[in-house]
């Protein structure tokens, strides 16, 4: 069967669809039936089922005869080491911690933050928190302490396992410190945190709340796989939204297991066993699905590869790990190409290895420019396939279906949408547009499995950013149109979500930061066009009546304010003080055009605005930050 045909099936009978897919995975009671749809419009998926995610990715394998498979391979140029841990040792490893999880107390339904550089003890610990039915909430080693303490008091989990240190190229990141500052800021206080030492920087520990995993797992019992329900949360994932607060996207485990598994034959084109390698980070959807579980759940091997892709040590480590561990399938974010292009536009490095085993490259996580995609293609000689979706679906939107049809690449487009997915575009008033009109990117309801349920402990918000918009849709925040073919063309967000080195970032909640200076009376964030980072932050910044202080000084204070409040994840470097802001009458800052002024691009004069002239004097403000393109 072609794409068409799979699409068509799925169409025709969702129900069958993904009942048959749920064959591929082991239950300890298989559900009735796929969807549940009691509560519309929150829909849930395999709920009558009992189900492990531990088991169906690690267990279920070691018993299938890929024991001495090697699941995880963690290459770490940062620390000169390659280690393997075949399924029976990551077996071992995570039944080990969850038995320690266990005997301090945590049960199904405890929140787990996990705070862990990219070494494969950060997917022990997540699959240690499946096993026993506890949830797992991540979260990236480049945000602040702030940004922690907003998610552990959001999540309120019983415990937080932490890495002591995290490898930034040649820097030594301490995480502890980092955790300790957090653990004092929230409100809310786990029980305890296991801390994984590196000997990088062995953390200093609080006697009686802090234990050290290499102890704690060693005199453990290790713990049996506990099954949940299906709608029962594997994990939450904190995510930028329009404001400073994160969303916690909840992932559902039944839904999770299904999808994930059909989505590495389907889209990744693979086969158990084989060798599947994300370029990203476990603090990030894509590390959670493709650096975890997918392809664990899939008998795959996948690798854990800490460094970053110019650096460590050159342009050419991503060639050296593809030859070293025989990647068939190997996806990264369209930023890592463009540093790698950068340093070596050529692609001369490419010749110094044999990645003859590399079939097909895809990218995700921001827009692929065409550029990238044809500088691809032609230094690898293998397809590339861009991709669209969001941690809220946790997988695929719109692709191309390698594994059932390979379909023709158009450059720029991400290809169609997958079974499970009825995308339309539509206008304001929420009617479908015609093939080739721009409009906002809607998902007709319900969702496919394993996509969000709701936000945690925040139905209200699920419903106001997701479903209100546009009735019987789920609204995805991205602008765009689908041609004749039915190709999409992602253009834009609707928010005010901008995309940094393929990090989604809130400029409202770099905002938020900036307007607590106190000599800062107003700000706007926007984002700008950046050749290797795909959008920058940049800040506008309106000082209080009468501050007479050196604006140089307020502008590398805010620079710091958001690099500790956020982290250094925001890579917000670029800040400007202005006499006013661009508004309309009735009071809304212009970002949108503020954010053409930077990038150079036309733009239409809004009837609405208060005063043109304000234009002017932003880009005259750009232009003295050394940016301006027009
Ligand atoms: N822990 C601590 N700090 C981190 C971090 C982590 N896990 N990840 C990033 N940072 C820091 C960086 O060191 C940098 O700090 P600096 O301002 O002191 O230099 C800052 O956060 C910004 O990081 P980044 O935007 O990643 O910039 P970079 O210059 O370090 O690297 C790229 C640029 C393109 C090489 C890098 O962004 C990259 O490899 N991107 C791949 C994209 C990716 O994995 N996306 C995930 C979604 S698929
Ligand atoms: P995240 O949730 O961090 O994965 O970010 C999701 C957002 O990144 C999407 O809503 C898009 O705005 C953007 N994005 C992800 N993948 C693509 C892609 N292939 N093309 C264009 N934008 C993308």
């Amino acid at each position: 069967m072609g794409y068409r045909d799979v699409y068509e099936a799925w169409k025709a009978d969702p129900e069958a669809f993904w009942m048959a897919q749920a064959e591929q995975i082991d239950w300890d009671r298989e559900p009735t039936r796929a969807l549940n749809d009691t509560n519309a419009p929150l829909y849930e998926w395999y709920t009558d089922g009992m189900v492990n995610t531990c088991w169906n990715a690690v267990d279920r394998h070691v018993a299938g005869g890929r024991a001495d498979q090697v699941a995880i391979i963690h290459d770490s140029p940062v620390t000169g080491t390659v280690t393997r841990i075949t399924y029976a040792e990551l077996k071992d490893r995570v039944a080990s911690l969850a038995g320690a999880l266990a005997a301090k107390g945590v049960t199904k339904g405890d929140r787990v933050v996990i705070y862990m550089p990219m070494v494969p003890e950060a997917l022990v610990a997540m699959l240690a928190c499946t096993r026993i039915g506890a949830i797992h909430s991540v979260v990236f080693g480049g945000f602040a302490a702030n940004e922690l303490a907003v998610r552990i008091d959001d999540a309120t989990p019983k415990a937080v396992i932490a890495g002591s240190c995290g490898i930034e190229g040649s820097r030594i990141i301490e995480y502890k410190p980092l955790l300790d500052a957090a653990i004092e800021q929230a409100t809310h206080k786990p029980d305890f945190t296991i801390v994984f030492q590196r000997d990088q920087a062995r953390a200093s520990m609080i006697e009686g709340r802090d234990f050290d995993w290499a102890e704690v797992t060693r005199d453990a019992t290790p713990a049996d796989c506990v099954p949940v329900e299906g709608n029962h949360p594997a994990y939450i994932l904190y995510t930028s939204g329009t404001t400073g607060a994160p969303k916690g996207v909840v992932r559902p485990t039944a839904g999770h297991l299904v999808a994930l598994n059909w989505t590495m034959k389907a889209i990744y084109n693979v086969e158990p066993g084989d060798v599947f390698w994300a370029a990203s980070d476990v603090g990030w959807v894509v590390g959670h699905s493709y650096i975890c579980y997918a392809p664990l759940v899939h008998g795959n091997t996948t690798i854990v590869f800490e460094g970053k892709p110019v650096g460590t040590p050159d342009a050419g480590t991503f060639w050296r790990v593809i030859a070293d561990h025989k990647v068939k399938s190997f996806f990264t974010a369209p930023t890592a190409f463009r540093a790698i292009k950068r340093e070596d536009p050529k692609g001369e490095l490419i010749a110094n290895y044999d990645i003859s085993s590399l079939q097909a490259l895809y990218l995700a996580g921001e827009r692929a420019d065409p550029d990238t995609i044809e500088w691809a293609q032609r230094v690898l000689n293998v397809p590339v396939y861009d991709h669209w979706w969001q941690t809220e679906t946790g997988y695929t939107i719109a692709g191309n279906p390698a594994g059932i049809e390979a379909l023709p690449v158009k450059i720029g487009s991400p290809t169609v949408a997958m079974p499970g997915y009825d995308v339309q575009i539509l206008d304001e008033a929420g009617h479908p547009v015609k093939p080739g009109e721009l409009g906002a990117i809607a998902v007709k309801l319900p969702l496919p499995p394993g996509t969000l349920p709701t936000l945690w402990n925040a139905e209200d918000r699920f419903r106001k950013s997701y479903l209100n918009t546009f009735p019987g849709y789920y609204e995805t925040g991205d602008a765009g149109m689908m041609d004749e073919d039915g190709y999409l063309w992602i253009m834009a967000r609707t928010d005010d979500v901008i995309n940094v080195a393929g990090h989604r970032l809130s400029t409202g909640g770099m905002e938020e930061v900036l307007a607590g200076h106190p000599d800062v009376a107003e700000c706007a964030v926007i984002g700008v066009k950046d050749e290797l980072k795909g959008q920058l932050p940049m800040g506008f910044l309106c000082l209080n009546a009468g501050c007479d202080r050196p604006v140089e000084e307020i502008v590398a204070e805010e620079i710091k304010r958001v690099r500790d409040q956020i982290g250094p994840v925001a890579a917000f470097k670029l800040a400007v003080v202005v006499d006013r802001l661009p508004k309309t009458r009735s009071g809304k800052i212009l970002r949108g055009i503020m954010a053409r002024i930077a990038d150079g691009e036309a733009y239409k004069m809004p009837a609405t605005i208060d005063d043109p002239a304000i234009l002017d004097e932003i880009r005259d403000a750009v232009t003295t930050l050394g940016y301006a393109k027009g």
